[in-house]
């Protein structure tokens, strides 16, 4: 009894002993590895982003085209023959349309759309924070792949000006993503409420369309502080209801925040991203200024119609290579990759009959019409 107990103990301390080494290598790989974590997390965040993502993924990266729409992918067609001219494996595509809708034969002119829609989305408020959710909801949906290693974000009235190629090579070799970024002086959208999460120096403006590197769609999709701030303070301003009476006064002394003109480019400051930054958009609004008092809205994006989509105007807006920001004073000369490029590769508002023109026009290329016939357009 007494042999056995001994014998026991002798195996029990044996055993003892084997998992202290196994303990003790267990403890030394976590160390390692967590060295190693702490060490990619570094260097994540000072170099760029992209090689580190890459490093992880092997074959044609590709570039995810986001589309942000009420219902239907409207310019669908127009998309469908600039994806015709690209390469499959070039690209993916997902849609954020409202719940429960589905794009198919019925609700797509082009297959390449068919049951892209996501199957999370939500009931998205224009100018409100569900719109940004609704990016995060796309960013994290083309996440998903590893291949996908560029992110654009598009509207329903977006057109391309390029064809897929030019496309795609313009916005692969920049190793930065564009986000349309300046300082936002006069007007009274941010509420000091925000601070300290979000300090009004790094308070940003820009155009919600923005094309991103993988890191940075992960930083968004990451994010839970920033978004809630937005939730609660980024909010627009209702428009004077009669009805509602004297709690008009206090709703027209609200700050009139558009969650989705800041959310990004605040966020990507706030991060210390904004060196890897093109502070710029790749997508090309044309501007109406003039402000009457009773549409208080101020400057507002003009809808392009067949009849001012023209070669000559598409030509102009291919020609611009720099844009001015008045509130830094500073000339953003445009570039991918430190090579001097046309500023805009997309353009918004187009409407149908102006898309069909960018169509008849070639401007993305030559186009098999046969594919094209037989569709109501
Ligand atoms: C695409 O467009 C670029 C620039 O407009 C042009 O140089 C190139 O030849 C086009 N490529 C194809 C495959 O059409
Ligand atoms: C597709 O991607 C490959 C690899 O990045 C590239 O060489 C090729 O030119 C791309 N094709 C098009 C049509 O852009
Ligand atoms: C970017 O430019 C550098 C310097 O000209 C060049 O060596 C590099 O290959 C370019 N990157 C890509 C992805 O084309
Ligand atoms: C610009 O806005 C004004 C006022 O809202 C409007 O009357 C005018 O038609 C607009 N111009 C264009 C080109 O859309």
């Amino acid at each position: 009894m007494a042999a056995r107990i001994v014998k026991r103990r002798h195996v029990s301390s044996r055993l003892s002993c084997k998992l202290f080494i196994l303990f003790s290598v267990f403890v030394f790989c976590v160390v390692v590895l967590v060295t190693a974590a702490l060490f990619t997390l570094h260097s994540n965040s000072t170099k760029p982003s992209i090689r580190v993502s890459q490093a992880f993924y092997h074959g044609p990266p590709k570039i995810a085209f986001l589309f942000l729409v009420r219902r239907n992918v409207p310019l669908d067609f127009l998309w469908g023959a600039f994806f015709q001219n690209g390469d499959v494996s070039n690209f993916s595509i997902y849609v954020h349309s409202a719940p429960g809708f589905v794009l198919d034969e019925s609700t797509s002119r082009s297959h390449f759309f068919y049951g892209r829609q996501l199957s999370n989305s939500i009931q998205v408020l224009w100018g409100e924070s569900s719109m940004i959710q609704a990016e995060r909801l796309l960013l994290s949906a083309a996440l998903e792949d590893p291949a996908n290693q560029r992110f654009v974000l598009l509207s329903d009235s977006c057109v391309p000006l390029y064809n897929f190629s030019y496309v795609y090579n313009y916005i692969m070799v920049s190793p930065r993503s564009f986000v349309d970024s300046f300082l936002d002086a006069k007007e009274g959208r941010y509420n000091p409420k925000m601070s300290p999460k979000i300090p009004r120096e790094k308070w940003r403006k820009g155009s919600q369309w923005v094309t991103l590197v993988r890191n940075h769609a992960e930083v968004i999709v990451d994010d839970e502080v920033i978004f809630s701030v937005f939730k609660r303070y980024c909010k627009r301003r209702p428009p004077i209801d009669i009805r509602k009476g004297k709690l008009n006064l206090k709703l027209q002394k609200q700050h009139n925040c558009i969650p989705d003109e800041h959310y990004v480019q605040t966020l990507l400051a706030l991060h210390g991203l904004e060196g890897e930054l093109e502070r710029r958009t790749v997508t090309y609004t044309l501007w109406n200024q003039s402000t009457t008092k009773t549409d208080n809205k101020g400057w507002h994006p003009i809808t392009f119609s067949y009849a001012n989509a023209g070669p000559r105007k598409i030509k102009e807006i291919k020609d611009i290579s720099h844009v001015y920001y008045e509130t830094e004073y500073r000339t953003e000369w445009c570039h991918s990759n430190s090579t001097s490029v046309p500023c805009f590769l997309f353009a918004r508002k187009f409407s149908r009959g102006a898309a069909m023109r960018l169509l008849s026009d070639e401007v993305i290329g030559h186009i098999e019409l046969s594919a094209l016939l037989g569709n109501d357009l």
